[in-house]
């Protein structure tokens, strides 16, 4: 088995709460709290893949993800940190007030290409293009998948489990909920606890595509990483789950429900969730293994997003 190396971005390990809300008790593991700047679950990810842009000796990094993309953020924010150039391709437009994180990322001032749906539907082959274009003129990019989802990134939530298992038995919890995007959260949390003998189940709740197309990724990049790491372990496809319904009017837009319960989880626990990914992930969890129990035994990751809540300010009234 090859482990692949990586640099030291993140606040690790991130604390494993167990809260109580509406009579019922759970434990939450705060990803959100893997930093402020590179907070969530994308910095976990930007480890390895920021290793091995350094390795590939690259000045300039480009990735992609929504206008409000935390992956982005948190990339751009990496890779100014270790002295390199961005260039961001966001789907959305430019605004002349820019909220959450787009504030972010125009006070560092990057590159960034603002794409339409057609084209970020196509947007690994643009980047390749515009690669091969900079490195005729002596420029090394690196490349990074939206969500940092790749082979490579979802290492991040392989090596999850090391830091997990240091924090409780893992036989303890018979599940995880997280949000699933690009799905190389759950990709790697299924290969870190077939890794460590859990056969424990990673509920997925989708935010931006279906059922079927997320359940394809996260297999298929679960199975590249095995295969191209060579790990010793056999996929139970029966353990991911994808728990849909929860996604509202689309990826850009809050949900009413998941607003009002959000709202109601800071007041009593003073823990925040996202509008987009987190309090959506939290409506599924709440619904399906919460309500009217005394405690529940599968545990709930919060994957950060929280610049996302001031670009949806006026949701939250
Ligand atoms: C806050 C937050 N939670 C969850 C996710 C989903 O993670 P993944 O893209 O690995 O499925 C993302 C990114 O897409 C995110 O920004």
């Amino acid at each position: 088995m090859k482990i692949p190396r990586k640099l030291d971005l993140a606040h690790l390990p991130t604390p494993l709460q167990k809260v109580n809300f509406r009579n019922t008790s759970f434990y939450i593991k705060r990803d959100d709290l893997t930093g402020l700047e590179m907070s969530g679950n994308k910095i976990r990810k930007l480890e390895f893949l920021m290793k091995d842009a350094l390795r590939y000796g690259a000045d300039t990094i480009f990735t992609t993800g929504g206008e409000q993309s935390n992956h982005s953020r948190a990339t751009l924010i990496a890779a100014s940190k270790l002295g390199l150039k961005s260039r961001l391709y966001l789907w959305g437009k430019d605004k002349a007030n820019p909220e959450g994180n787009l504030f972010l990322d125009k006070l560092l001032k990057p590159e960034i290409k603002f794409v339409r749906k057609k084209e970020f539907l196509n947007i690994s082959r643009i980047m390749k293009e515009d690669k091969n274009q900079l490195e005729k003129r002596g420029r090394k990019v690196y490349i990074i998948p939206e969500g940092g989802s790749s082979k490579l990134g979802i290492w991040g939530y392989i090596d999850f489990y090391n830091e997990l298992e240091s924090q409780l038995n893992l036989k303890k919890i018979s599940g995880i909920v997280s949000a699933a995007g690009s799905g190389g959260t759950a990709a790697g949390l299924m290969i870190g606890s077939a890794l460590k003998n859990v056969e424990h189940d990673i509920y997925v709740v989708n935010v931006l595509y279906e059922k079927k197309i997320i359940t394809e990724r996260i297999l298929n990049l679960a199975e590249e990483c095995i295969r191209k790491y060579r790990l010793p372990v056999k996929l139970n496809s029966h353990r991911l789950k994808v728990i849909s319904g929860y996604q509202g009017k689309g990826y850009k837009f809050s949900t009413k429900e998941s607003i009002a319960l959000s709202k109601d989880f800071f007041r009593k626990n003073t823990i925040l969730f996202d509008p987009v990914y987190t309090g959506k992930a939290f409506h599924a969890y709440y619904e399906n293994f919460l309500e009217g129990k005394a405690r529940t035994n599968i545990m709930f990751l919060h994957t950060g997003g929280l610049f996302g809540v001031f670009a949806k300010r006026k949701d939250y009234y």
